[in-house]
C-alpha cells in the first residue's frame, strides 16, 4: 500500500529557519533606498509572510470557526501581521459556511531600547479589558522572544476572565532561557538575531519595510539612541 505522503504541520513550530540560513541578498529584492547599508539580508520575503499568514488564517478558522472572537492586536509591531491575518480570516469567512464574527482591539506594549529588552514592560490601552469576560480572545503578536512579555500579557488578560485565550505569533525566536510560552499559531521559528521590517522596528525605524530583514551593525549604529 502506498504510504501517505501528506505531512501535517508540527504544532506550535511553524516554518523553521535554521541558524545557518544566510538569507537572501538584498540585491534580489526591492526595498526603500533610505535603508541601503542598514540591512544584512532578507530573512523572510514579504510574499512568503503573506502565504504563511493565509495558512495560519485557515488553521484559526478550522479551530475557532463559528465562535465569536476578540482579536487583541499587540502594537506597534503587530499591526501589519494583525491587519493581514484578519484580512485573510475575513476572506475565508466570505467564502465558506464557517464564519468568525470578529472584534479587534489594540493594546500597546513597549519594552525594547535599541536591540535590548528592558525590564520595565509598559502595557497601554489595556487598563480596562473587562469586555473580554467570557469571550474567546486571540492575541496577535509579531514576535515572541524570551516569552517574558507574552507571559506578563497573558496574566494581565487572564485576570479579566475570558473563556479562552489563543495566541498567534508571526515569529518565534530561538533564544536561550526562553520560557515555555509558545504561541498556539506560529508563522516562523527564527534564529536569535535582531530582525526588522513588516512593522518590526529598531528604535521606531524600519516599520516601512515590507520584508523581514536582519539589521546590519552599521544600521544599529546609525539609528542608536
Ligand atoms: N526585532 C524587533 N523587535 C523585537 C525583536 C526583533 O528581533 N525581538 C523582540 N522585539
Ligand atoms: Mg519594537
Amino acid at each position: 500500500m502506498a504510504e501517505v505522503a501528506v505531512q501535517s504541520e508540527r504544532r506550535g513550530e511553524g516554518i523553521v529557519i535554521s541558524d545557518d540560513w544566510p538569507g537572501y541578498s538584498l540585491d534580489l529584492f526591492s526595498y526603500p533606498a533610505h535603508y541601503s547599508g542598514d540591512l544584512d539580508c532578507v530573512i523572510i520575503p514579504h510574499g512568503v509572510i503573506m502565504d504563511r499568514t493565509e495558512r495560519l488564517a485557515r488553521n484559526i478558522m478550522d479551530e475557532l470557526g463559528d465562535h465569536d472572537i476578540v482579536v487583541l492586536c499587540v502594537l506597534k509591531g503587530g499591526y501589519q501581521f494583525c491587519a493581514d491575518l484578519v484580512d485573510r480570516i475575513k476572506a475565508l469567512s466570505r467564502n465558506s459556511n464557517h464564519t468568525i464574527p470578529m472584534r479587534v482591539h489594540f493594546i500597546r506594549l513597549k519594552s525594547y531600547l535599541n536591540d535590548q529588552s528592558t525590564e520595565d514592560l509598559h502595557i497601554l490601552g489595556a487598563e480596562d479589558l473587562s469586555f473580554l469576560a467570557g469571550k474567546n480572545v486571540l492575541i496577535v503578536e509579531a514576535i515572541v522572544g524570551t516569552g517574558k512579555t507574552m507571559k506578563t500579557l497573558l496574566k494581565h488578560v487572564e485576570a479579566f476572565g475570558p473563556k479562552m485565550i489563543k495566541v498567534a505569533g508571526l515569529l518565534v525566536k530561538r533564544v536561550p532561557h526562553s520560557s515555555a510560552c509558545v504561541p498556539d499559531y506560529v508563522g516562523f521559528e527564527i534564529p536569535n538575531r535582531f530582525v526588522v521590517g513588516y512593522a518590526l522596528d529598531y528604535n521606531e525605524y524600519f516599520r516601512d519595510l515590507n520584508h523581514i530583514c536582519v539589521i546590519s551593525e552599521s544600521g544599529k549604529l546609525k539609528y542608536k539612541i
